[in-house]
């Protein structure tokens, strides 16, 4: 792939990603529970997850239909994190992707189910029938995907997060809050769709480092936006770490520090595809460009 390719290959996987999302999460689930998982998770977001799964599966020329799995199943479980991040108990937030919260349309009680279906659809999106994807890789895909998005990583953040809320933390502190509640699913999403293809010791290395360093720099990122930007642009209410008193990158390190913060990780991000031995990662290296060069 040459760089000029990217727009069209990303343009096409975001197709594929909307589709088959359209068509695996049910409408017709129980007293309208359907109705608000589906607005959960369609018609919003980067997809940045799914582009990292099929983008890693590509450089390893591995199985599609296994990625494009493994790209719906992470973005489920990142729609579930965020419908329950914006609930009153944790953020109490109003606007998600341009609209109101999934709590506001729905209220809490389908908020927080819609969410528990969604991480379980997630893990049935991931165990088809064994014809569509070898039972050897499901299990490893499930793994992947369980460990970024349990105590070890986004849900043990998240507690993290809320503990931290009000108190300063240390710069060690803060960052292993971010790893956890952010980098893990990113950096599982490099993993998974590399898991579709047969990577050998040191491209698993470099994927995993590359993976690592993008989801520290995306969190680092989303702190400068909540302060650089208007909710217009972003979607969501800015100003939010602030007026909630959250420890950030910004509030931690100032605007400027957390900046060169984000830039040292792309750069670490890009050593590490460069160490990996595979001959295509433009699609890994632009959306490395991307974590770090976006305003929403
Ligand atoms: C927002 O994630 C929450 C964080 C983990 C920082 P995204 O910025 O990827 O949100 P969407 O998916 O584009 O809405
Ligand atoms: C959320 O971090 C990370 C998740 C695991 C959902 P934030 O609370 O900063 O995310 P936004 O800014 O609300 O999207
Ligand atoms: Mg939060
Ligand atoms: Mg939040
Ligand atoms: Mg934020």
């Amino acid at each position: 792939m040459t760089p000029e390719q990217f727009d069209t290959w990303a343009r096409q996987c975001l197709v594929d990603v909307e589709q088959a999302l359209s068509a695996w999460v049910p409408s017709e689930a129980p007293a309208g529970l359907g109705e608000a998982m589906r607005y959960g998770v369609l018609d919003g977001g980067k997809r940045l997850r799914p582009l990292l799964v099929l983008a890693a599966c590509e450089a390893l020329g591995g199985q599609r239909e296994a990625a494009l799995r493994a790209a719906v199943a992470v973005e489920l479980i990142h729609a579930y994190s965020l419908i329950h991040d914006d609930m009153p108990c944790m953020d109490n937030d109003v606007l998600r992707r341009g609209k109101p919260t999934v709590h506001v349309q729905f209220g809490e009680a389908q908020a927080m189910l819609a969410g528990d279906a969604m991480q379980a659809l997630a893990f049935e999106v991931l165990t088809p029938d064994e014809a569509l994807v070898p039972l050897a890789l499901q299990a490893r895909l499930v793994g992947l995907l369980a460990r970024a998005a349990g105590q070890a990583g986004m849900a043990g953040g998240q507690a993290i997060d809320l503990a931290a809320t009000g108190r300063p933390l240390l710069e060690e502190q803060l960052q292993d809050m971010h790893r956890r509640k952010t980098g893990a699913l990113l950096q599982a999403s490099v993993l998974m769709g590399a898991a579709c293809g047969t990577p050998d010791a040191r491209a698993w290395q470099a994927l995993s480092d590359y993976g690592a360093a993008i989801g520290l720099a995306f969190q680092v990122v989303d702190d400068i936006l909540d302060v650089t930007q208007a909710s217009e642009t972003l979607g969501k209410t800015a100003g939010k770490d602030l007026d909630a008193n959250k420890p950030t990158y910004v509030s931690v390190l100032g605007l400027e520090h957390a900046r060169l913060r984000a830039d040292a990780l792309h750069a670490q991000a890009q050593a590490a595809l460069r160490s990996s031995g595979l001959a295509d990662t433009v699609a890994l290296a632009m959306l490395a460009d991307k974590v770090v060069d976006r305003d929403s």
